[in-house]
């Protein structure tokens, strides 16, 4: 399904919004990143897929694959730790702590009784356990029950202290809000909620990095960007940094959500943040959310155009399809909530009217994001019908082929 959002503008960047979110934050973001030891360096790669491009009859589509920033295997590790350290220079302005140090550990016995909290559906306790690991801090982590235990496993590698509830993901964000105030611990979601802003808003920031690193590869100006959404958080961060850069010329936004998590969906039609109507579960775990952030519907609201649900199989399907590869196009490792962006724009290019409504032509040249690789490489494996590291094994081949 799509709808037209009747509220997006074609209008410059509003001064309201970068006084929230700026590049020049998302700079300072990315600089503070540069050196931290769980990310890979020098950025991920930008690759373009001329053979899916001709098939669908569009002249390029561009894949930046988050899959590859990190061990942690997604995008969500540009988000937290630079949440974390912020919230740490405030918390303690008088300790005159360094950003890159305090990622770097160095006061890390000063912080070993700061705590902080957050609930997931996977990939963004991860990255905060991560962060709190080398920050040197204590994490507690709160899992709903659809969390897989290959996820749980892998917050837990990070030293994170586990919280099962029984609820779904939104009641597990009111579980970690309701320990925090017991306990005196700090949450650090990725979410937004009434009196909580800063924090999601510092998270949003980091997401800039893949806009800016995007930007200095691009040698046309891109006509359509597709994007995930679960609360919001991701598409809002990606999208604000080419608003303000791009203005009035920005490219056109499409955002994707499971039908079943179709909180931001539901928002376009609302006109303001709200609820999804679906039962929330799906197979693109990091999308199965409930409630749109509302910091993130700040920015979403006046930019993006389109927005679009698609069902289970047709995230799993396009993760075939990418894994596949061919004589041009690379073989990538696409998660299930990694590929969703692609999928919409797949699903779309099998509706001629709908392609139509969005503008997609033989001139289009399209962004999609993939946010994750294989985290739950379990889970890859039974719904690609190859592991993940025999994927990786042909990209290798077809990289020293060329
Ligand atoms: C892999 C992946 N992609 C996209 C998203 C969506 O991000 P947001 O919830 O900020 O919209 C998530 C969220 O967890 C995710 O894990």
């Amino acid at each position: 399904m799509l709808i037209v959002n009747p509220n997006a503008t074609q209008e410059s960047y509003p001064k309201a919004l970068q006084n929230i979110m700026s590049i020049r934050k998302a700079n300072e973001s990315r600089a503070w990143l540069a050196d931290w030891s769980r990310l890979n360096s020098g950025g991920t790669p930008l690759y373009s897929l001329p053979d899916m491009a001709a098939e669908l009859g569009v002249a390029d589509i561009l894949v930046k694959d988050e899959s590859e920033r990190s061990v942690l295997g997604s995008f969500k590790a540009l988000g937290a730790p630079i949440a974390l350290v912020r919230l740490i220079l405030r918390q303690f302005p008088e300790q005159r702590y360094e950003a890159r140090g305090l990622l770097a550990g160095e006061y890390r016995d000063a912080l070993a009784d700061f705590t902080v909290i957050s609930a997931t559906d996977g990939n963004h306790g991860r990255a905060l356990a991560a962060a709190a690991q080398s920050v040197g801090c204590r994490c507690v982590i709160v899992l709903h029950a659809n969390v897989s235990i290959e996820r749980e496993e892998a917050i837990a590698t990070y030293g994170a202290e586990i919280v099962r509830i029984s609820g779904n993901y939104d009641e597990s964000v009111e579980e970690a809000a309701a320990l925090a105030v017991k306990n005196d611990w700090l949450v650090v979601s990725d979410t937004s909620y009434d009196g909580y802003e800063e924090i999601p808003r510092d998270v949003m920031q980091g997401y800039g990095t893949i806009s800016a690193e995007i930007v200095e590869v691009l040698s046309q100006r891109i006509t359509h960007v597709f994007l995930q959404g679960g609360v919001g958080g991701m598409a809002a961060g990606i999208a604000s940094y080419l608003w303000e850069l791009y203005g009035a010329e920005r490219p056109t936004f499409v955002v994707v959500e499971p039908v079943q998590a179709d909180c931001l969906y539901q928002s376009a039609i609302a006109g303001q943040a709200a609820k999804a109507t679906g039962s929330v579960d799906s197979v693109m775990a990091g999308l199965a959310c409930g409630e749109t952030s509302p910091l993130a519907w700040k920015f979403l609201q006046p930019c993006v155009d389109f927005f679009m649900t698609i069902e289970d199989e047709q995230a799993v399907s396009a993760m075939r399809r990418i894994a596949v590869g061919s004589a041009s196009d690379i073989p990538v490792v696409s998660g299930e909530s990694g590929v969703a962006g692609l999928a919409g724009l797949i699903g779309l290019d099998n509706d001629p009217q709908l392609a139509e409504q969005v503008g997609l032509n033989s001139g289009s040249r399209i962004l999609v994001i993939n946010t994750e690789g294989a985290t739950a490489p379990g889970v890859y494996r039974a719904l690609v019908g190859e592991s993940a590291q025999s994927v990786l094994a042909r990209q290798l081949v077809w990289l020293q082929g060329r």
